[in-house]
């Protein structure tokens, strides 16, 4: 992007200042040209696109299978990124009247998948299942609103030794709900909505920060959104041999840790959440870069299972909408804790074993988790771990100050 200076003569002086808050500048023609990768952090030596050769073995060979091009390299980049924060906020800026939540059309009994699956394994008893045997593109769609169901009430359901295409994912995605397109990031060549998650497109370096010491990443994805992140599906179609596993954690098991007082106060208050990435203020636009900011419930009813939910996260929720600041950060940090160090609401989804040439689908509900990438993995200092992303976007979160918590609605207390 470009924005015009004022007077010529301070051109340095702006360049200056746009580098104290991280901001890459070229002077030019009496022009600032600001490098919005960087505003958003990426680290110096972002590359835009690498060529498809890079790419680990199974991706490659999973992309040729399914007609992928990578003549133009990989990834594909989105055309006509938002700068400034207006911008932003007008993206999505709306309930989305079309939505259907699949869940709620599900046989609860869920016989149509269960039924299909060769085996399924609760991973632990409040959160995580595993469905063996079933493929899903092969899944028709009583089985996928089963499916909505099966992930709405375990959080995190995990399908190994799939054969999926990114077409097929692209479009279970979109059965789903309104397909996150994301106005930065880097998706598979001609599918918008299918994300790129792999190291090397956005690190130079060792991807493994050892010495960082606590690792912080506890979040859930786009709860910034007017409608936020409902259902994620992430393919892993190329997987270290050991580690880059994933922690989830259920925001229901961390609302029934609470004790009743602190669960009350907490009910009907409202939180703001900021977005991961940011943009120039256009009214301030030497000033830092600002993220755009929506209000939430804390405690969420899940619109599927009727269960009350924490709606908040470390990485993003920011303040308890009338408390001091003071008080709503020893309050939110009291309930970061919980959802983080409890590990009795947690689980911890390794994506291997998985057959060679196969990939990993894990698919979880945003709306009532949190979690974290572990970076433990070193195979080529990240190179060997390849994942395509698909998000469903919900609903505008609700609370019903009738509904349950999970343990009262399962177990009467
Ligand atoms: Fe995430």
């Amino acid at each position: 992007m470009a924005t015009t200076a004022q007077t010529n003569a301070d051109l340095d002086q702006i360049g200056k200042i746009l580098a104290k808050h991280g901001i890459n500048d070229t002077t030019n023609d009496n022009k600032i040209v600001v490098d919005l990768k960087n505003v958003n952090g990426y680290r110096p030596g972002f590359v835009d696109s690498l060529s498809g050769d890079e790419l680990p073995e199974h991706t490659r060979n999973r992309f040729a299978k399914y007609g992928i091009d990578l003549s133009k390299g990989y990834p594909e980049r989105p055309e006509n990124i938002p700068h400034f924060l207006d911008e932003g906020y007008a993206i999505r800026n709306r309930a989305n009247p079309d939505y259907v939540e699949r869940g709620r059309n599900a046989d609860p009994s869920k016989k149509n998948l269960l039924g299909a699956a060769k085996e399924i394994r609760e991973i632990t008893p409040l959160i995580g299942t595993e469905v063996v045997g079933l493929q899903l593109g092969d899944l028709n769609e009583k089985q996928l609103d089963e499916l909505a169901l099966l992930v709405a009430e375990r959080v995190v359901v995990v399908f190994r030794n799939q054969d999926l295409s990114p077409q097929k994912h692209l479009e279970l995605g979109k059965y789903y709900g309104e397909v996150e397109e994301h106005p930065l990031v880097a998706h598979v060549p001609g599918l918008r909505g299918a994300t790129t998650v792999w190291g090397p497109f956005n690190r130079v370096g060792p991807l493994i920060t050892y010495k960082k010491g606590l690792h912080q990443g506890w979040h859930t994805d786009l709860d910034h959104e007017f409608s936020p992140a409902a259902i994620t599906h992430l393919h892993l179609d190329s997987i270290p041999t050991t580690g880059g596993d994933t922690g989830f954690a259920s925001g229901y098991g961390a609302f029934d840790k609470l004790s009743q007082p602190l669960q009350q106060f907490l009910e009907g208050k409202t939180a703001v959440h900021k977005s991961a990435h940011r943009y120039l203020n256009r009214d301030n636009v030497l000033g830092a870069p600002e993220h755009i900011l929506r209000e939430h419930p804390l405690v969420i009813t899940h619109p599927v299972t009727g269960w009350k939910s924490l709606f908040v996260n470390r990485a993003h929720t920011v303040k308890i909408v009338g408390l001091e600041d003071s008080e709503s950060q020893v309050i939110l940090n009291y309930l970061f804790d919980v959802y983080e160090k409890s590990l009795d609401i947690q689980t911890r989804v390794s994506w291997q074993p998985t057959k060679p040439g196969l990939g990993t689908s894990v698919i979880w509900d945003n709306r009532v988790s949190n979690h974290i990438a572990i970076p433990d993995y070193n195979d080529q200092n990240g190179r060997l771990r390849h994942a395509v992303r698909v998000t469903s976007l919900g609903n505008v979160p609700n609370y019903d100050k009738n509904s349950k918590s999970q343990r009262e609605a399962l177990f009467g207390a």
